[in-house]
């Protein structure tokens, strides 16, 4: 038989068959070899899908996956893992998570996503950027975070609430159930809306809202969303170079459009609010001001669409995780009436106190602080932090050494956030950690805070670095 004008025998055909598959097979299997040329212990892979076969397969959690992972390595500090074919090093002792998220944060700059912003351009915001690009946007932002900022925003929040409660109010008086998982959705769309964005979403009051019904769909696992980490089993560019966006047009148009009319609106109205687009708008402002080099690659620019990808950020990281938290403590409360009772009484306290609820009363109540913060403990909202190597990082006590490129991953398992332990411990002692004497014995109880800190942690390091 001929093909492209040469004689080719069966032979030639299994021949060619047969290197293909080696190749691919070799491309599947290709960077497993990586945790054993460093010396360091890890869970034997699958080619292709690494110890993520299930994952990919849309069979397992994330959080149950990290989890098994993280059970594989039972007493170790850390293991090597590899997510389909990218190496991980999961670390699990305190110390080590200690020294990678606050000491050697240096070391660790970087979250390691991989999302193209100029395909995405919602995705150009501080959870996605990397070195000193995230530096240089983090300090912009960083007096946006601040208690003073938060402070002028109790009267937004105090909105929301009151349209909750008067929600609340309409279905007792009905006798209707009330869904608690979507009124704190809700709520927290309201509250973002309001403090982030400047605007009424009207959720509560709305049972159609466009925000709610927004905030739904970008939550949902999309066929996008499976068909980029499909992608992903063969390379971690690939949905990039393909083209597969992260969100659809519509939505991404949505959020832009939402930012650059609120912004006009204000420009064209000499209109000012406390909230979180009037800080960006200003910082916008003083960049114009200050005529910053566009070619330092180090140095970001707040321009419209940044200003759009950063508000965009403030709804995805804070409605859902704050929605979440909300409802799995108000279920813990149920089943803890002594907690709740003693929970009303600090708060009916307080406000008595001052009068009201605001940010100064909030701060005093220290025993919701403590039960906010087992809940999180309890119920980690955020699966797991992942860190980028970014400057070659020893592991203490180890011959073996990360180097630019390895990823970290730390996984908030309710074991090793148990008050007063070192390392790991199975079984939670939810009731030990909301005794005022069950300091954490141990500064990355980070955990604790659900990882949260992690934030003022970064800062702390942000401002010596
Ligand atoms: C219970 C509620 C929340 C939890 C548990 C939570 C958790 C976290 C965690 C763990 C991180 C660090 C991720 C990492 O380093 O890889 C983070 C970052 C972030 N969160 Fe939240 N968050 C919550 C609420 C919010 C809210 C309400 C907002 C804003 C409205 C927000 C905005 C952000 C932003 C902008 C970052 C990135 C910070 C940076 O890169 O420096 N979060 N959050």
């Amino acid at each position: 038989m001929t093909a492209f004008g040469y004689e080719v025998s069966w032979f030639d055909i299994f021949f060619l068959l047969v290197s293909m598959l080696a190749v691919i097979y070799y491309f599947g299997i290709s960077t497993f070899s990586h945790w054993e040329k460093k010396g360091v212990k890890f869970m034997k892979p699958v080619p292709f899908f690494g110890n993520t076969l299930y994952l990919a397969m849309g069979s397992q959690h994330i959080t149950d996956c990290h989890q098994e992972i993280y059970d594989y390595f039972a007493d170790d500090a850390y293991g090597g893992w590899f997510a389909n074919r990218s190496p991980l090093l999961m670390v699990k002792d305190p110390e080590l998570i200690q020294q990678v998220i606050v000491k050697d944060f240096t070391h660790f700059y970087d979250r390691g996503t991989t999302v193209d912003m100029k395909l995405d351009p919602l995705n150009a915001n501080l959870l996605n950027m990397t070195g000193h690009r995230w530096k240089s946007l983090r300090q912009k932002l960083t007096p946006a975070f601040s208690s003073g900022k938060l402070k002028l925003m109790s009267p937004q929040f105090n909105e929301c609430v009151d349209d909750l409660c008067g929600l609340i109010d309409e279905k007792t008086q009905k006798n209707d159930l009330i869904d608690v998982q979507e009124s704190m959705a809700k709520l927290a769309t309201d509250v973002i809306g309001s403090c982030a964005f400047g605007l009424q979403f009207n959720s509560l009051k709305n049972p159609d809202s466009e925000f709610r019904r927004m905030g739904r769909d970008i939550m949902k696992t999309s066929w996008r969303f499976k068909l980029r980490m499909f992608l992903r089993i063969v390379s971690d560019n690939l949905p990039s170079l393909l083209g597969v966006k992260a969100f659809n047009k519509s939505k991404e148009d949505f959020f832009i459009n939402l930012v650059n009319d609120t912004m006009k609106y204000r420009e064209d109205n000499k209109v000012e609010r406390n909230d979180f687009i009037q800080i960006l708008m200003n910082l916008k402002k003083m960049d114009e001001d200050m005529q910053i080099d566009p070619k330092n690659e180090n140095q970001v620019i707040l321009d419209e669409k940044l200003l759009a990808a950063n508000t965009f950020i403030f709804f995805i990281a804070g409605f859902e995780t704050t929605a979440t938290t909300l409802t799995f403590c108000l279920f813990e409360l149920s089943q803890n009436q002594e907690i709740q009772d003693k929970l009303r009484k600090e708060v009916q306290a307080t406000v008595e106190r001052h009068g009201a609820i605001n940010y100064e009363s909030t701060k005093e109540m220290e025993y919701l602080d403590r039960v906010i913060a087992e809940t999180l403990r309890k119920y980690p909202i955020a699966g797991s932090l992942i860190r980028r190597c970014t400057k070659p990082w020893q592991i203490p006590g180890s011959k073996a050494k990360l180097e630019v490129g390895d990823r970290v991953v730390f996984q908030p398992t309710p074991s090793i956030m148990t008050p007063n332990t070192t390392l790991i411990r199975k079984n939670s002692t939810r009731k030990d950690s909301l005794k005022k004497t069950s300091a954490p014995d141990h500064p990355v109880h980070i955990y604790r805070l659900e990882m949260g800190l992690a934030i003022v942690l970064e800062q702390d390091s942000l401002s010596k670095s």
